[in-house]
């Protein structure tokens, strides 16, 4: 966990909703990490998936949900705000040679992180991205670049007409650990259909590091915390 003040090089819209926020200043940060932000006014840090590391700078990719995210988009190149890093565990890249990484709306963010790093041991893995519609589609250039790519909308306006699970299942593609971020319920059909891979889960977080045991979760071996056991939880572990 580090703890430091960080300079915002980059916050732009790309999708309806959607914005990517650059840091600048940061040591090295792991796939499948987060990051706690502090929002200028507002007592709660935010946390967010690490969404790229490159060159010193962290990238995180935030959807505007209420006012903290709201205000997040006013916040200007050049201000410097207080950033926690390097917090929970990250994905285990050991446990696939043949990768399948799944996404849900904003749950992209930690696997495109993870599809470069995949991409940098040379590794090119499958990714199955979902999104409401056309219009929330992030990332696809940048990802078609270093994986084969399935984009699934839930309209069909793009890509594979339903869900992302829908997507793998309806997929004639090799995969042997799967790693998965998104919404609760994708999450959940998704260890229906295997539980040979990893979950990055969300909870309501207080502290974020460790001390408050408001973001526990029920696992088979007890309750755990989101944020210092997780985010990233085997798919057996887990009841979703
Ligand atoms: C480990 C982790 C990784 C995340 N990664 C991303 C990401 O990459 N991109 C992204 O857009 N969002 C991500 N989220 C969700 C993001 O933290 C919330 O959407 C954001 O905090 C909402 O803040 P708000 O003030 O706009 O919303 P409000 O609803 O006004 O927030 C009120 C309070 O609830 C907390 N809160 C609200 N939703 C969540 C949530 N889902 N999880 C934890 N705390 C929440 C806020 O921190 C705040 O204290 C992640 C959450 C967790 C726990
Ligand atoms: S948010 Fe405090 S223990 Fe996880």
């Amino acid at each position: 966990m580090i703890l430091k003040e960080l300079t915002v090089t980059s916050n732009r819209k790309l999708a309806d909703g959607i914005y990517e926020m650059r840091f600048s200043g940061a040591s090295h940060v792991r796939p499948g990490s987060f990051v706690e932000v502090t929002v200028p006014g507002f007592y709660l840090n935010r946390p967010f998936g690490v969404g790229n590391y490159e060159n010193g700078e962290i990238t995180i990719f935030y959807k505007v949900v209420g006012q903290g995210t709201d205000k997040m988009t006013e916040i200007q190149v050049g201000e410097k705000l207080k950033v926690i890093y390097e917090l929970g565990n990250g994905f285990d890249m050991e446990k696939a040679t043949k990768p399948l990484l799944v996404s849900g709306g904003i749950g992209i963010a930690p696997i495109y992180y993870l599809a470069k790093a995949f991409a940098n041991k040379g590794i090119r893995p499958v990714v199955v991205t979902g999104f409401r519609n056309a219009g929330e589609v992030v990332l696809e250039k940048e990802l078609a670049e270093i994986a084969d790519l399935y984009v699934a909308t839930d309209d069909g306006s793009k890509g594979f007409h339903g869900n992302p699970v829908a997507c793998v299942k309806a997929l004639d593609k090799e995969w042997d650990y799967y790693y998965s971020c998104g919404p609760m319920v994708m999450m959940h059909f998704l260890k229906m259909y295997s539980d040979k891979g990893e979950l990055s889960l969300e909870a309501r977080m207080g502290c974020g590091f460790g001390a408050c045991m408001g973001c526990s979760i029920k696992t088979v071996s007890g309750y755990k915390r989101v944020c210092k056991e997780g985010p990233v939880f085997d798919a057996k572990e887990v009841e979703l």
